[in-house]
């Protein structure tokens, strides 16, 4: 596994990949790596004969109040994995390798109204700089299909449109979220969670199977259904920001639609958690 740190290295080793007839495929991480992440390298190994993983915490999508600061780190950790997993490259750039210009960049990327809500109503800029990052890991890379975790699901959806919009021509693919035994998605941010509070967190996945279980039983009224549950999450000392009921696409959905996905972030303790399910055919 080739581990580089500079934008024309990675280049050079991307194009000769090229030149051979290889085709690439990319799985962008902010490290800290679990199974989640490997099953995406794992799928990208499907989908592709080259495999780059980049690790790069994203300074852009943090807010002043957020955890940059103390986000984990675990580079080398992460880099026996990623080699287990069978990764052909790593990118690690610094700071200065990505926003080539200066931080922060004159030029970002942003994708609305879809950015605007859900979580980008809760972290103004967010989607700026999740948009403006993978905009710049896809110009160094380039490759022909990139791979991202459905946990993230208003993400995977800006990411989407933006490559459609931009016509990148990268093949965009999401990934089911993994899971801990007990429901809770697997998450970087989990190991903030106090024991305690590691007990509860199942609730939000519980929540959200709770609104799924509603809608295939034929229920429509989203608000009072998302209510509800956000009344039994309070009720257990979560500090829901919100639980909705969209479709797809993130558009509002309607009482004639079949395929949902309900959306859910709540603090408990210090930790913020966010999740999704998608419903379908019902
Ligand atoms: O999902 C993440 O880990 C990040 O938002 C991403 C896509 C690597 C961009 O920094």
């Amino acid at each position: 596994m080739n581990t580089l740190h500079l934008a024309r290295e990675l280049r050079a080793q991307v194009e000769q990949w090229r030149a051979q007839g290889d085709t690439i495929a990319l799985v962008p991480t902010m490290g800290n790596l679990h199974s989640g992440h490997l099953a995406l390298v794992e799928e990208a190994r499907r989908l592709a004969t080259r495999v780059v993983v980049t690790i790069f915490v994203n300074p852009l999508q943090f807010g002043p109040n957020e955890d940059f600061g103390r986000y984990p780190r675990t580079l080398v950790d992460d880099l026996a994995k990623l080699e287990a997993a069978g990764v052909d490259l790593v990118w690690t750039p610094p700071v200065a390798e990505v926003y080539v210009n200066g931080f922060p960049p004159a030029t970002t990327i942003t994708v609305s109204p879809i950015a605007d809500q859900l979580e980008g109503a809760f972290r103004p800029g967010f989607f700026t700089g999740v948009a403006t990052v993978v905009a710049i890991l896809f110009a160094c890379v380039r490759p022909d299909i990139a791979v991202f975790g459905e946990k993230d699901w208003q993400q995977l959806q800006i990411v989407r449109r933006m490559v459609d919009d931009l016509r990148f021509g990268i093949r965009i693919v999401g990934y089911p979220t993994e899971r801990a035994a007990d429901g809770l998605a697997l998450s970087s941010r989990n190991q903030y969670l106090s024991e305690a509070d590691r007990a509860q967190a199942p609730k939000v996945h519980a929540a959200l199977q709770a609104v799924a279980a509603g809608l295939k039983a034929g229920r429509r009224d989203f608000d009072e259904l998302c209510a509800e549950q956000t009344a039994l999450l309070a009720a257990a000392g979560f500090k829901p920001q919100y639980l909705e009921v969209r479709a797809p696409s993130l558009a509002q959905p309607t009482a004639d639609d079949h395929d949902f996905v309900v959306l859910i972030a709540a603090v408990l303790g210090g930790t913020r958690l966010i999740d999704n399910l998608a419903v379908s055919g019902h």
